[in-house]
């Protein structure tokens, strides 16, 4: 059996006395995509957050790659290569979409980046990490625009290569393609299948279309917990997950 990548713990989460996450339980296989799915408030995001450092877990562990990460700062992690998930909003607005991967490929090499002697080499090198993604998330032809002038669907794309930038052996994407248009979502699904070849992707996704396409194992999350886990295929006939979705969003894209 292949090392998991990614592993918790009984982890919990608690928000001054209620329970966002309880004893979850998630194994991430290298090399896969994986998603989380489950009505809006099961926990998916709060899930996202305490991987990243975001958050504190008020119980349980984080291993990735066979390390216990739980305590170490959001900072470490990335440099370990779990991605951060930009938002949108965290882009530099001002500035080129270059730019932004330019110095999301940095945050790889922080040390380097403070010693301004090898600026110049570290320079070069987060230049081609930013040019090599501007091709993978097609944005080379709008490179050299500012980000606040990239259309919605172009911005989406551009936060996710700024996770890519920071060169990750795990990339968290939460609902990568929310408010978006019918062609911007064809464009992000392709470019979610391409990472999958690469990297390992956790994926929050509403869009059942994408993720029963695109997911070797899909996690269903409820109220804290998770409710059961298996491939795209076990899920859309699992009766629980039926239930979980009840009265909730079951069409495949929100509101
Ligand atoms: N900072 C916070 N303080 C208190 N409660 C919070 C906080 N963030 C989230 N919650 C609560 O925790 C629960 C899980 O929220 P979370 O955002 O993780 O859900 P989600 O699965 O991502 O939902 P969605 O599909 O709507 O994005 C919800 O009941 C939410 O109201
Ligand atoms: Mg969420």
């Amino acid at each position: 059996m292949t090392l998991a990548l990614l592993a918790t713990k009984k982890l919990g989460v608690n928000y001054g006395g209620f329970n966002a996450l309880s004893d979850v339980e998630l194994t991430v296989a290298p090399n896969t995509i994986h998603s989380v799915v489950g009505p809006n408030g099961a926990g998916k995001t709060t899930l996202f957050q305490a991987l990243t450092g975001r958050i504190k877990p008020s119980s349980g562990q984080i291993m990735f790659n066979g390390d216990d990460i739980t305590s170490l700062t959001g900072d470490r992690r990335v440099r370990l290569g779990l991605a951060r998930s930009f938002q949108v909003t965290s882009l530099f607005h001002s500035l080129s979409a270059r730019e932004n991967l330019r110095l999301a490929a940095q945050g790889r090499f922080p040390w380097r980046a403070l010693k301004i002697w090898q600026g110049a080499e570290s320079n070069e090198q987060a230049l081609a990490i930013a040019d090599d993604t501007l091709a993978k998330v097609d944005l080379a032809d709008v490179a050299a625009r500012p980000a606040e002038e990239l259309s919605h669907g172009e911005q989406r794309r551009l936060e996710v290569g700024m996770a890519i930038a920071s060169c990750p052996r795990l990339i968290l994407l939460d609902e990568p393609t929310s408010g978006m248009g019918i062609d911007d979502i064809g464009a992000m699904k392709k470019l979610i299948a391409d990472l999958g070849r690469d990297h390992t992707v956790l994926l929050i996704e509403h869009n059942m279309e994408i993720v029963m396409n695109l997911s070797d194992r899909v996690t269903v999350m409820q109220s804290g917990r998770i409710l059961v886990e298996g491939t795209p295929s076990e899920i859309r006939d699992n009766e629980d997950v039926r239930r979980a979705y009840l009265g909730s969003m079951i069409t495949g894209g929100r509101a």
